[in-house]
Order: structure tokens, then C-alpha cells, then sequence
């Protein structure tokens, strides 16, 4: 079956062509980031009027470079939630126009699931059951995974997501956003010993996570550096100084709680993904400490962390495969908790109730 995947829930245009049989045909990224860069964040008016111009074209690319015409498609599936409304009608109204004028089913898809599943693109993948770490711009969870849909919520962020924790503390030393891969490349240069950051809610129990106090400390940290500098502003080691102090708390936080969950649900597999997962501090850390358990990591390659269309074109071709399609009228939700979706054996399409306007007021920013 193959299935051609559309993601345009926030700042980036991603298109994909998956194949159930022979894998990833091919796939394209637009990532809007100098569009935005000059607010300091993403524009969801903006956002939305990028996905216009550029959905088209990149489903041309891919369908060129996998050799494929519109009668190969068997399927077309899109990210109808979570994420920007406007963004996300793009995605849901172009797939369901071109799936009406090909004649093929349609099915809206769950972003995080997209990531989550992102790690089964690689050759070596996991198993069910295991454990998911999702960190992205937006979610910081974690979720026992029995299967596709299969999903229990172990344990989230109570405020700031992992991701804008490093895009807020980024902003805060004068880099642009996104600032995650920003401060993963200066914190190499940065003295792991010159600050000692707090490792938020490591000795509460449970799974739960909140970056907020950690936000604070590195704001106080980076106005009493610029109180020491006669110029008033950062040196660049500062910079570096605090980015590397501030990704370690981050870091361990992350690879504690990880450590938890496996042992709390008895499993010895670890999946993580969403952007936070390029970090290479944290991949080689939880790497480190779960060989020491006898507990396997896995991710998506670094282009599959961030947004991507493949992930969205597999788990679309996946629950397509299984039968399930959209059914009636364009779908998208800005907030869907990733346990109200049905398994994969179900006959019930993913996107559960219809986009209402007083939803979407809530999570635009
Ligand atoms: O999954 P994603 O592309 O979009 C959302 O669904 O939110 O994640 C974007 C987030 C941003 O906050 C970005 O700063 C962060 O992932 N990020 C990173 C790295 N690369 C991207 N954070 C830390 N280290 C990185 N290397
Ligand atoms: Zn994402």
C-alpha cells in the first residue's frame, strides 16, 4: 500500500511517500525557521500562509524522485492535531482534496504518534511493549506503548515542554529560535563545572516533570553573569558556560525519570523521539545508562526527531492498512490527548469529535 504522508502542524512542510512493502519511497522538508526567526517564534498566521505555497510542490518533488503517479497512491494521510489550527487545515484540506480527486481513502493523523512511531522507519527498531519518551517543542511525556493505540499516559510536563525549556533559555542568551540546537552545539564548548543547575523533581516520586524552576534559574544565572561583566552583557563563555549547565539538568532529568518508568512497568525498551531527541547529550547519556540496566534505547534518524512527513505517512499507512479512514467532514484538533485513539484493529477513524472554534482559541498562541 502506498501511502503519501502530509505534516503541517506548526513551522514545517513535510511530505512523504511510504510504502508498506519497500519502506520509505521518498520525502521533503520545508522548514519555515527564517520566516519566523525575526519574531522570536513561530507566526501561525504566517505558518499557515508557507504551508499554502509550498505543500504542492514538495508533493510534486517526492512523487518525481519516487517515480510515482497519482494512480500508484492508495492513501493519503495528514496530522489533523495536535497543533496550530490554521496550519493544520492546510494539511487536512489539501489531502482530503486531492484524496476525493484521486479517488482514495483519507485519514487525519496524531502529530506524537507520528513521532513516536518515527523510530520503525530505521532498520533496526523496536518491539512492542515499551516505553516512549516523547520531547518536543510542545509535549514532554511518557507513555507505555502496547501497541499502535495502545497507549497509557505514565507521566508529562506540569508546565514548560523540554523543548521550549531550551528554546526559552536560548532566547534568554540572545540566540534565535529554535534554540534547542543552538544550545546543544555551544554546550560543548561550555565548563560542565562552573554552574550547578537544579535537576527538577528528581526526588519527588512519580513520573511528572516541570521545567518552570529550572527556566527561573537560568534567567537569575544570566543576569548575574552580565552584573560581573563590565560590558553588561555575556561573554561568549558565559554562553557557553550556562548552556552546557542548563542541557546537563535538562539531561538528567530526563534520563532518571526514563530509568523510572522502565522499572515501574517492568520493560526493558526505551523509544524516544520529538525534536529533543537529536540532542546528542541526551542520546549518548541514556544510551550510557541504560546499557548499565540491560534496557535498549532507540530513535528516529536526527532528520526523523524533528517534524518530518515520513513519520505522519507511516503511522498513516499503518492504520490505513488496518482499515481505518476519515469519514465526513475536515478534521483537525489542537488539543488530542494521545490516549483517545483506538487501537489499530478498530473500524473507528482516529480523529474522534470535530474541530470546534472555542478549542482552537485555547491553543493558538
Ligand atoms: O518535534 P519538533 O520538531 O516540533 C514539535 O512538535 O514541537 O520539536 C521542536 C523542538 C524545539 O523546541 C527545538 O528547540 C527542539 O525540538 N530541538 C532540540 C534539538 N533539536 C531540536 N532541543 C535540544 N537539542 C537539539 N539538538
Ligand atoms: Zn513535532
Amino acid at each position: 500500500m502506498l501511502i503519501l504522508g502530509l505534516e503541517t502542524s506548526c513551522d514545517e512542510t513535510g511530505v512523504a511517500l511510504y510504502d508498506t512493502r519497500r519502506g520509505l519511497l521518498a520525502h521533503a522538508l520545508f522548514s519555515q525557521v527564517d520566516i519566523h526567526v525575526e519574531y522570536g517564534g513561530v507566526v501561525p498566521e504566517l505558518a499557515s500562509r508557507d504551508h499554502v505555497r509550498k505543500a504542492l510542490p514538495l508533493i510534486e518533488q517526492v512523487m518525481a524522485e519516487a517515480g510515482c503517479e497519482a494512480l500508484n497512491i492508495d492513501g493519503i494521510a495528514y496530522t489533523a492535531g495536535p497543533g496550530l489550527v490554521g496550519a493544520l487545515m492546510v494539511g487536512a484540506t489539501l489531502a482530503r482534496a486531492l484524496a476525493w480527486g484521486w479517488g482514495v481513502p483519507v485519514l487525519g493523523v496524531h502529530h506524537m504518534e507520528g513521532h513516536l512511531l518515527a523510530p520503525m522507519l530505521e532498520e533496526t527498531h523496536p518491539e512492542f511493549p515499551f516505553v516512549a519518551l516523547l520531547v518536543s517543542g510542545g509535549h514532554t511525556q511518557l507513555v507505555r506503548v502496547d501497541g499502535i493505540g495502545e497507549y497509557k499516559l505514565l507521566g508529562e510536563s506540569l508546565d514548560d515542554a523540554a523543548g521550549e525549556a531550551f528554546d526559552k533559555a536560548a532566547k534568554m542568551m540572545g540566540m534565535p529560535y529554535p534554540g534547542g540546537p543552538h544550545i546543544g552545539r555551544i554546550a560543548e564548548k561550555g565548563d560542565p563545572d562552573r554552574f550547578d543547575f537544579p535537576r527538577p523533581m528528581v526526588n519527588r516520586p512519580g513520573l511528572d516533570f516541570s521545567f518552570s524552576g529550572l527556566k527561573t534559574y537560568t534567567l537569575n544565572t544570566v543576569a548575574k553573569c552580565r552584573e560581573a561583566n563590565a560590558s553588561g552583557e555575556l561573554t561568549e563563555q558565559d554562553r557557553c558556560d550556562i548552556a552546557r549547565a542548563f542541557e546537563d539538568a535538562v539531561v538528567a532529568t530526563l534520563v532518571i525519570k526514563c530509568k523510572r518508568a522502565l522499572k515501574q512497568e517492568q520493560l526493558k525498551t526505551l523509544v524516544m523521539a520529538g525534536g529533543v531527541s537529536a540532542n546528542l547529550r541526551l542520546r549518548a547519556q541514556l544510551e550510557e545508562s541504560l546499557a548499565k540496566e540491560r534496557a535498549e534505547v532507540f530513535y528516529p534518524a536526527p532528520m526523523f526527531c524533528t517534524d518530518n512527513g515520513a513519520m505522519i505517512a507511516y503511522a498513516g499507512a499503518q492504520r490505513l492498512a488496518a482499515g481505518q479512514v476519515d469519514s465526513g467532514d475536515t478534521k483537525v484538533r489542537p488539543r488530542w490527548p494521545m490516549e483517545e485513539l483506538p487501537p489499530l484493529g478498530s473500524t473507528a477513524p482516529p480523529v474522534g469529535s470535530l474541530f470546534s472554534s472555542s478549542e482552537a482559541g485555547k491553543s493558538i498562541p
